[in-house]
């Protein structure tokens, strides 16, 4: 899945692939006598890596700290999906560039997307950068630390065709206890023209399914009560004791465990599990998932299924392999088989070339689809992809933000109806934590992903409670519990 700027920050934000406006800081871990600051930019996937350093280092002596004037290492992991992402963590450098000046020993690390984009050039360019590691390349943390501590800097930023990290288990960072997420493939294959994410995550891959099965298993024991699986397009999840899918034959692929196979053993761990996942392709998405989604209460009734556009011609142009017929095949697929789903998307606007009419249509797909959600992005090119190489960035900023804003405005509308449409029924929330705005009330989901917010009672994070909805603002929920 999943940093999306012109999100409404609210709590229904929370646990989903998004792009994070402000950076996660990590909670204070135990262990260790160095000190570690982590902070991630952009998607879940990103989020999810940094729980896997975390692992990794507190191996290696290093506890994380919420205060980065104590760091001896600070560790950005960062995201190079639109220019401003890049924008936010450079600004960002140069606030550590004062904490530099009074502690010359402290070291600075950028991990994740830019880190790949850029390599050692990231090294000249920003001065005060000591490493720079790709998201393949997290075990080799120790060894290039030890570089920088006998004064050289470090880079490694090889991609791997099998790194999948399962057996290191993540340091869980910022939990509520409650949510958790899980990657289970990593890279994209998919070659959208417009994205640096093949570039920088590398060819896609699928995680053992077992190890995904064991770190759900704990999660739960431990008290979790939902699990995101996470991958770029998770499905083309596919396991076949780790041959890669190019290898195998029409028949091997038919016979290989799918992600409706793994979603389905996910959800049989408990029915007190939630599973949800992100994102799914909808080039890829079988019908098989959505069976699995109708046949298993748990597995919540919600799709993230980014469109992007609603013309068929700058689909093409976009190279994502569906039409805007097929993708209203998809959508109606889902109504089709799961009663009362959830669905949320992705939208850019002036994209190379794009017509009125080709912005249009996109506006019309919106309204026929009326998403529950929407994530939309201006566009904005990225250095090596191949809509830089085809295309011309032809639309002008301002041309892009006016169409965004129209593509704002009509799923606010959307938006707000969904939220209605929830009034006068009860919905079964799994409840993450105190209301932000009251202490008297608990937040949580519905299973189609809506906040729903409710008098606290004896009621706790993790448990699974009724609630009649009396009323509702933009994107919430109000009601009692029932
Ligand atoms: N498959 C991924 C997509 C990651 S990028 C997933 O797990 O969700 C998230 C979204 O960012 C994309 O769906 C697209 O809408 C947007 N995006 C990607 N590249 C972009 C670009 N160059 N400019 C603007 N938006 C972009
Ligand atoms: Fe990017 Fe398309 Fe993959 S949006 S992450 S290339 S599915």
């Amino acid at each position: 899945m999943n940093p999306y700027e012109n999100k409404v920050i609210d709590e229904s934000r929370q646990g989903e692939v998004l792009e994070i406006l402000k950076p996660v800081l990590s909670e204070p871990t135990q262990a260790g006598t160095k000190k570690m600051f982590l902070e991630s930019y952009g998607c879940a996937m990103n989020f999810s890596d940094s729980e896997i350093v975390a692992s990794i280092l507190t191996g290696k002596g290093y506890s994380t700290t919420k205060d980065f004037h104590e760091a001896d290492l600070i560790l950005l992991n960062t995201c190079a999906i639109r220019d401003n992402a890049e924008l936010r963590v450079r600004g960002r450098l140069k606030e550590y560039n004062i904490a530099k000046r009074k502690n010359p020993k402290l070291m600075i690390g950028v991990l994740g997307c830019m880190a790949e984009r850029l390599k050692s050039k990231l090294l000249e360019e920003e001065k005060i950068v000591d490493i720079v590691v790709g998201p393949d390349s997290y075990r080799d943390l120790p060894n290039l630390i030890e570089s920088v501590e006998g004064g050289q800097k470090a880079v490694n930023v090889l991609l791997s065709l099998e790194e999948t990290y399962a057996d290191i288990s993540p340091v869980r960072l910022d939990s509520n206890g409650v949510t958790a997420f899980i990657s289970i493939t990593r890279g994209c294959d998919n070659m959208c023209s417009f994205c640096v994410v093949p570039f920088t995550r590398g060819r896609e891959r699928s995680r053992d399914p077992e190890s995904i099965i064991v770190e759900a298993k704990n999660l739960f024991e431990q008290g979790y009560r939902e699990v995101t699986l996470l991958g770029q397009n998770v499905d083309s999840y596919l396991w076949a004791n780790g041959k890669a899918k190019k290898e195998l034959s029409f028949e091997e692929k038919g016979k290989a465990f799918s992600f409706s196979n793994l979603l389905e053993e996910v959800a049989t761990i408990s029915s007190d599990l939630r599973v949800r996942f992100s994102t799914s392709n909808p080039q890829d998405m079988t019908d098989d998932v959505l069976y699995s989604i109708a046949k298993f209460e748990n597995i919540c009734n919600y799709v993230h299924l980014p469109v992007q556009s609603g013309n068929t011609e700058m689909l093409t142009r976009m190279n994502r392999g569906y039409s805007r017929e097929k993708y209203l095949e998809r959508i109606a697929a889902i109504n089709r088989i799961i009663p009362d789903c959830g669905i949320s998307t992705d939208v850019i606007t002036g994209f190379c070339g794009e017509t009125e009419q080709e912005h249009a249509d996109t506006l019309s797909l919106m309204n026929e689809v009326r998403f529950d959600f929407a994530y939309m992005f201006a566009y904005s090119e990225r250095p090596g992809t191949m809509a830089e190489k085809k295309y011309t960035d032809d639309i002008p900023e301002a041309l892009k933000k006016t169409r965004l804003q129209e593509v704002i405005a009509l799923q606010q509308k959307h938006s707000a109806e969904r939220t209605k449409r929830g009034v006068g029924k009860v919905h079964r929330v799994l409840v993450e934590g105190v209301s932000k705005k009251s202490t008297e009330r608990l937040y949580g989901r519905n299973s189609q992903n809506t906040v729903v917010v409710f008098p606290k009672e004896n009621f706790k994070k993790g448990d699974y409670v009724n609630v009649l909805a009396k009323e509702c603002t933009l994107a919430t929920l109000i009601g009692e519990v029932v």
